[in-house]
């Protein structure tokens, strides 16, 4: 079969991103029914066939996360800060709505004269009304920092400021009976809040509750990678204070807490790849999945953060696995019926047959690939016919088959290899040339060292010689 196009440029490459997986057709239709019904998914399969690809997509078919996870102070338990989930709903509201008012906001000439001195307003001298940032008296020029032209400056008892923010008085009024203390505000806007005592530790309190951390914000990827084992990574983690026993100079454990991958992944895919390296962690990850949420404490024992616990993080995400077919036996048997329970065990293809429609599949890769590459021209007709030869090669060297491989990471790197080529020597499009140069170049280090060595054994017998000539050269 010729190819009836002049260049990869003529083809179309689908809008579905399934679609663009190729030769996988059981893991591409499994992923819908997981992003639709978020169901976990096991995918197994040789390096390069396509199982990050896999797990990016089905993050990108989910909706936009919709729930924000904060943590906040806990004022009688600092060291059980705690958790709060608001919907997207819930934080366009309280976007909206308008904050809340506390007392009242008086001019500065209404305030008892002794407290519009002291918040900076009235001048200790004059009288006269200014705005508490000016030094200076615009009537008298006398220094309304400083007492010394008050005429009983001297006489005035105790350490208080010369100009506070914050006056407390008493409003006294024997005639009607009253008794009440009073809190008067500079604000920003050159006027005095008014508040009762009991408004002011009203309004402190609420405020206290402002004293939160956004672990894992509303505007986030879907899409989580976890690779080797991190515990802290996956679970999360509260950061060591060398001052943790000290409140006044230490960072609050709130401020503290990290959320883990799983947290992170929250409404989204949480993508492991080489899974069984996370070993012994396999059991939280087991109870993740099984509660939908995970405690985050210290993980290092020796650490002030061990003793701050957050309880219920939430942490509903779809697990994506990936593994070589060799760490099988590596999986523990519960997290595996976990996901076989409620998701999706596949194989992935290494190869696929050599017929028209899958020959094209291939040319579709090839566009693909240089699309997303954004650096190297096209490909001609006769460079695709180029790649195909190499997947059959690689086929029959690796599989022992006949047909197309699909370990299309290696192909991926020699059409790359093959635009550099042709970009370097500033040609329109990839030749077949290029394409055979580049396969050459693009060999394995395994492969090149059994060019040089014969076989891969005499390589190591020459690295192992020489290593141990150098050992009795120091010794
Ligand atoms: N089945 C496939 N369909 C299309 N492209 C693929 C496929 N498999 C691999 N590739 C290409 O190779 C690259 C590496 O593949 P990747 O998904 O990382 O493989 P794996 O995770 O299985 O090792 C991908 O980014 C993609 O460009
Ligand atoms: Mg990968």
């Amino acid at each position: 079969m010729g190819f009836d196009f002049e260049s990869t440029a003529e083809i179309m490459i689908p809008k579905d991103p399934l679609a663009r997986v190729i030769g996988q057709e059981q893991a591409a239709s499994v992923s819908r029914i997981i992003a639709k019904q978020k169901r976990h998914l096991l995918l197994v399969g040789a390096p390069g066939t396509g199982k990050s690809m896999i797990a990016r997509t089905i993050a990108g078919l989910l909706p936009p996360p919709e729930e924000e996870i904060s943590v906040f102070h806990n004022a009688e338990r600092p060291e059980r800060p705690l958790i709060s989930v608001k919907s997207r709903a819930m934080l366009e509201l309280e976007k909206n709505e308008k904050k809340k008012e506390w007392g009242e906001i008086i001019e500065p000439y209404e305030a008892p004269s002794f407290v519009s001195e002291r918040l900076g307003f009235r001048c200790r001298r004059c009288g006269d009304f200014s705005s508490p940032r000016a030094l200076y008296c615009k009537t008298c020029g006398s220094d309304k920092q400083s007492r010394r032209d008050h005429p009983f400056g001297d006489l005035i008892p105790g350490s208080q400021p010369e100009s506070s923010s914050i006056v407390h008085a008493m409003r006294i009024d024997e005639e009607e009976g009253i008794n009440e203390p009073l809190v008067f505000e500079k604000t920003e806007d050159d006027k005095i809040r008014r508040l009762t005592q009991k408004e002011f530790e009203a309004r402190n309190k609420a405020n206290a509750k402002k004293l939160r951390k956004i672990l894992v914000p509303l505007t986030r990827p879907t899409f989580v990678q976890l690779a080797g084992n991190n515990e802290t990574e996956l679970l999360g983690d509260v950061r060591h204070d060398p001052y943790g026993s000290h409140p006044e100079i230490g960072t609050p454990p709130y401020l503290r807490v990290t959320p883990g991958a799983i947290h992170e992944a929250h409404e989204g895919v949480l993508y492991l790849d080489e899974m069984t390296t996370i070993g012994e962690a396999q059991k939280y990850l087991l109870s993740a999945m099984q509660e939908k949420s995970f405690l985050i404490t210290g993980r290092n024992p020796s650490s002030a953060g061990s003793t701050v616990r957050v309880e219920n993080v939430p942490c509903d995400f779809i697990l994506v696995g990936a593994m070589n077919i060799n760490d099988l036996p590596a999986l523990s048997p519960a997290l595996r019926s976990r996901i076989r329970g409620s998701g999706y065990e596949v194989v992935l293809n290494t190869h696929m047959d050599d017929n028209d429609a899958n020959r094209s599949k291939m040319a579709q890769f090839v566009a693909q690939e240089i699309r997303k590459d954004g650096r190297v021209p096209h490909a001609t007709p006769e460079a695709v016919e180029g790649v195909l030869a190499e997947s059959r090669k690689i086929c029959r060297a690796t599989d022992n088959t006949s047909g197309l491989t699909l370990r299309l990471r290696i192909l991926s790197g020699i059409i790359k290899l093959a635009g550099d080529l042709a970009s370097v020597n500033d040609e329109e499009l990839i030749t077949a040339s290029h394409i055979s140069q580049a396969s050459r170049q693009a060999k394995s280090a395994e492969e090149q060292l059994e060019e040089k060595y014969g076989n891969i054994w005499n390589a190591a017998m020459a690295d192992h010689g020489s290593t141990s000539k150098r050992g009795t050269e120091t010794a």
